[in-house]
């Protein structure tokens, strides 16, 4: 098909880091991309053709920025999905559909969707707003409360095992989730695009930090049996096809003590567990979400090895301007990719990049893992 260039101009919602590490991808395709952000500078406005300075829940904003768009889709699910519904009632093609993020961005309307789609979930009740710990104990513990809406990075979500924790709950509208104890979490990156045409990635094992409830690091493939990961890029399939719209999803699953798959949620955008795909796949997680936003065919997903991916976050005790050392030792390894995220300021836990390792066999790269920990560092220019 004849086109003429630029092939699209792509509006982001968000210009954080995923929407910075889409900016590749976008002017390998000569589209041009435009992210709305709060911020002056920010992450994907500093590699953008454009940005827009506005709030994410700004009806002005959010206008303005479908009509420089042709396709907008999105870095973050937590903007004003109701205002982008009306707007694409006037025409600008949205990738996801705004209902979708509508329905992603309440955490217990997505459990009642994937309870009335038939994907396996972890069982669950609401408590709103006046919870009583009788209904606690009558519902089990261990078990977690989870905000209905405003979580992210563990934020929003608090594990209950006794009255003191329920003494310590969110003071926020929330559900309970049955506590999954397996261990092992898994997370697959899928996109669809117009024609229903499908793309799934390895399933990857998301190695959390138990203290922070954050990524620690990730490894791809997940060290599962095939049947498992098989499994799990299947329930993948079918959630997102849930949804009836296209675009990149990120689906994080567990695996419970009796190694059967429960969908914990959705992020309806690229997401962390994806990051390896920009070094280790033939087509990275980003490629994929520009191709399912232009109605071209997915490119194929497979590793060209094993991976390690960990994010750079910001060492406690210091705050202020980014600094980084230890650049080195990580330069020194045969296949090391690191990714920083341009961010103006450094805060303790803040993400600030991520790198990607690439090798042989697990082991290796867990070693490599440590060995780059004892000297790479980002932090703040100023002791707290
Ligand atoms: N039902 C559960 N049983 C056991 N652990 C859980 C459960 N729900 C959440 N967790 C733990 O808490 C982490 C964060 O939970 P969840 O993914 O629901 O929240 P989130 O704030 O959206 O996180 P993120 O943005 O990091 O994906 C999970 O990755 C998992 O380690
Ligand atoms: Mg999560």
């Amino acid at each position: 098909m004849l086109k003429s260039l630029p092939v699209a101009r792509l509006g982001v919602v968000g210009g954080g880091q995923l929407a910075r590490m889409l900016a590749p991808a976008c002017n390998a395709h000569h589209v041009q991309m435009t992210v709305l952000d709060p911020m002056h500078n920010s992450p994907a406005g500093q590699v953008a053709y454009g940005q827009i300075q506005g709030a994410l829940h700004e009806p002005d904003a959010l206008k303005a920025l479908c009509e420089r768009s042709d396709v907008v889709t999105f870095d973050l699910e937590n903007v004003g999905a109701d205002i982008l519904m009306a707007l694409a009632d006037q025409g600008v093609e949205l990738i996801p559909a705004a209902a979708t993020i509508r329905l992603i961005q309440n955490k217990l309307a997505q459990k009642c969707h994937y309870r009335a789609s038939g994907i396996p979930t972890a069982e669950f009740i609401d408590i709103g707003d006046e919870p009583d710990f009788a209904v606690v104990k009558a519902f089990g513990l261990p078990c977690v409360q989870k905000a209905h809406t405003g979580g992210y990075d563990g934020r929003g979500v608090h594990v209950i095992q006794s009255a003191g924790d329920w003494d310590r709950r969110l003071k926020t509208t929330s559900f309970l989730e049955k506590f999954v104890g397996g261990g092992t979490e898994l997370a697959v990156m899928v996109a669809r695009r117009a024609s229903g045409e499908m793309v799934v990635y390895d399933p990857v094992e998301m190695v959390v930090d138990p203290a922070l409830n954050l990524l620690d690091y990730l490894v791809a493939p997940a060290r599962v049996s095939d049947a498992l990961r098989v499994q799990a890029q299947k329930f993948a399939k079918q959630t997102v096809e849930s949804f009836g719209t296209n675009g990149l999803f990120g689906v994080e699953l567990f695996v419970t003590d009796d190694g059967d798959l429960l969908v914990n949620e959705v992020a309806p955008r690229a997401h962390n567990s994806g990051h390896h795909t920009i070094d280790a796949c033939v087509t990275s997680q980003f490629e994929n979400q520009l191709r399912a936003c232009l109605d071209l065919p997915l490119g194929a997903t497979e590793l060209r090895g094993v991976a390690l991916t960990a994010n750079l976050v910001g060492e406690s005790g210091f705050i202020g301007s980014p600094v980084i050392e230890g650049l080195e030792d990580l330069s020194k390894l045969p296949d090391a990719h690191i990714h920083l995220y341009g961010k103006d300021e450094c805060r303790p836990g803040r993400k600030m990049g991520h790198f990607t390792l690439i090798g042989d066999n697990h082991d290796e790269l867990i070693q490599q893992l440590k060995l780059v920990r004892r000297s790479l560092v980002v932090r703040g220019d100023t002791p707290q």
